[in-house]
């Protein structure tokens, strides 16, 4: 370490958190020192970009001296203390963070996908090298629930976590609803915003969420999951008629992610866009804003509400860890963190899952439409809550083109094995879109 109070940052990635890093350290830095018993000082010494000759939107000038495109450079540099990674991705992102780890120098990062796909691997080099991994940001922005469910609350048993933790989709859903402007309006405002991903599919196809979710599971639930074993759908099929059915039934659509444990000790892990009651809390999370609802044996039922994404926020939990980390390297403890502490666990597979449904058909608008697919439901035993079509007041007889169908609560397997016969009618123009519609209590 270069000095026992005062730690050089090397800083991976310089685009909106990264600079959001840099602007909070130099506004709040005094106050940090302050905050900590050992006068913490932070320091940026080495920054990591792809193009340094890009003009940087930070709050005050950037020595160009610092900046440097090869990642070796910014590791191996004597004067960083901590590797914060703030690039994004499962490459190169890898590398610096194995490398940093190798130079038993303490990691900080927000990088989710990465975690999520590769965390055994870079989880096995933390331990071996007891130089811990830090990823706050990683989870929910701004919201500290990586500290919630490591510290706070280390002596529960958690039952479940129910969130919104994907800001963009979250943002996009709502200014669909509001303003009534398309999807790739809002995704484009979104990514303006600092919200999105590099790659956003990534947002709008739920694997963002699912990504942040699984860390979550592994933190409550001590096993490393492995992405290609869980059920994740995304926002990209909900339309305007799916928002404004659901607002006249009482309910809004929002992008959930349900983490639970079953009795046997399997773990439900499921990420879908989700008919919630407007009543219920979750109902009020609106634009970036990201919120986890935690139930847990000993405290209850929690909410955690803050931003979950987006520049300050982001940021906020970065400088959190890094603080994190510089404490630990001043006192000199032997390893903190989060490790993985059972190498497996089982979750419960998709098709036992159970909810109630909506179901959008895209379908050819004759006599016995809806009797047919109402056949097929029957003989799988699938209760029907109510069906719809919008009809046009001015021309009742007018040919429609979406059905939606409300079912009553079956297993996902049940549902499915109903869903490929029906696609077969020749009623039926393409494969029905499904959503959940969750009973949060
Ligand atoms: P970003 O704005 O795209 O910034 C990425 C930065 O990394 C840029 O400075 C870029 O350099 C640099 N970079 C990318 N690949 C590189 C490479 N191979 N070599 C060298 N430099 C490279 O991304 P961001 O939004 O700040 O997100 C960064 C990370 O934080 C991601 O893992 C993301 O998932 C996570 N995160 C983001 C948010 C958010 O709200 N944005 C919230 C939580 C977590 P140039 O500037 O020269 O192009
Ligand atoms: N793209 C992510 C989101 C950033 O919109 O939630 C925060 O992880």
């Amino acid at each position: 370490m270069s000095n026992c109070n005062k730690l050089g940052i090397g800083l991976a990635g310089f685009g909106t958190v990264g600079s959001g890093v840099w602007n909070t350290i130099e506004k709040n830095g005094e106050l940090i020192s302050d905050r900590t018993a050992n006068g913490v000082s932070l320091r940026i010494t080495k920054i990591l970009v792809r193009d340094p000759a890009k003009t940087r939107a930070t709050t005050s000038a950037v020595p160009t001296e610092i900046l440097t495109t090869d990642w070796r450079e910014l590791v191996n540099d004597p004067s960083v203390d901590i590797v914060v990674e703030l690039i994004g991705g499962t490459t190169d992102a890898f590398e610096i963070i194995a490398a940093a780890l190798l130079a038993k120098k303490p990691v900080v990062t927000g990088n989710k996908a990465l975690l999520a796909e590769r965390g055994i691997e870079l989880f096995a080099i933390s331990r071996k090298m007891e130089t811990p991994i830090f990823f706050e940001a990683a989870i929910a922005g701004g919201i500290p629930i990586v500290k919630i469910v490591q510290d706070s609350f280390v002596g529960n048993r958690i039952h479940s976590f129910t969130g919104i933790i994907n800001g963009t989709s979250n943002y996009i859903l709502e200014q669909m609803t509001l303003r009534g402007i398309d999807y790739t309006t809002a995704l484009g405002e979104a990514q303006a915003l600092g919200y999105a991903e590099a790659d956003p599919a990534l947002d709008v196809n739920g694997w963002d969420a699912a990504h942040k979710a699984i860390l979550l599971a592994t933190l409550a639930y001590g096993f490393p999951i492995d992405p290609k074993n869980i059920h994740v759908s995304g926002i990209e099929q909900v339309r305007p008629t799916d928002i404004k059915f659901a607002k006249s039934l009482g309910y809004v659509i929002k992008l959930l992610a349900i983490v639970r444990e079953h009795e046997s000790g399997s773990v439900e892990l499921r990420i879908q866009p989700s008919f919630i009651s407007q009543k219920h809390i979750l109902a009020s999370v609106h634009g970036v804003f990201n919120a986890v609802s935690v139930n847990a044996d000993a405290a209850g039922e929690s909410l955690f509400y803050g931003r979950g994404a987006g520049q300050g926020p982001t940021a906020s939990s970065v400088v959190a860890d890094l603080v994190e980390a510089a404490r630990d390297l001043a006192h000199a403890t032997r390893h903190r963190g989060f490790l993985p502490y059972r190498e497996t666990g089982n979750l419960v597979p998709i098709a036992e899952t159970t909810t109630a449904y909506y179901v959008r058909f895209d379908v050819t608008d004759r006599p016995g439409t809806i009797a047919e697919i109402a056949t097929v439901l029957a003989k799988h035993a699938i209760g029907i809550s109510g069906t719809h079509s919008p009809v046009n007041p001015d021309n009742p007889d007018a040919e429609f083109l979406d059905m939606v169908f409300l079912l009553h609560s079956c297993p996902f397997g049940k549902l499915t094995a109903a869903l490929t016969e029906i696609e077969s009618l020749n009623c039926v123009n393409s494969t029905p879109v499904v959503f959940r519609i969750e009973n949060l209590g």
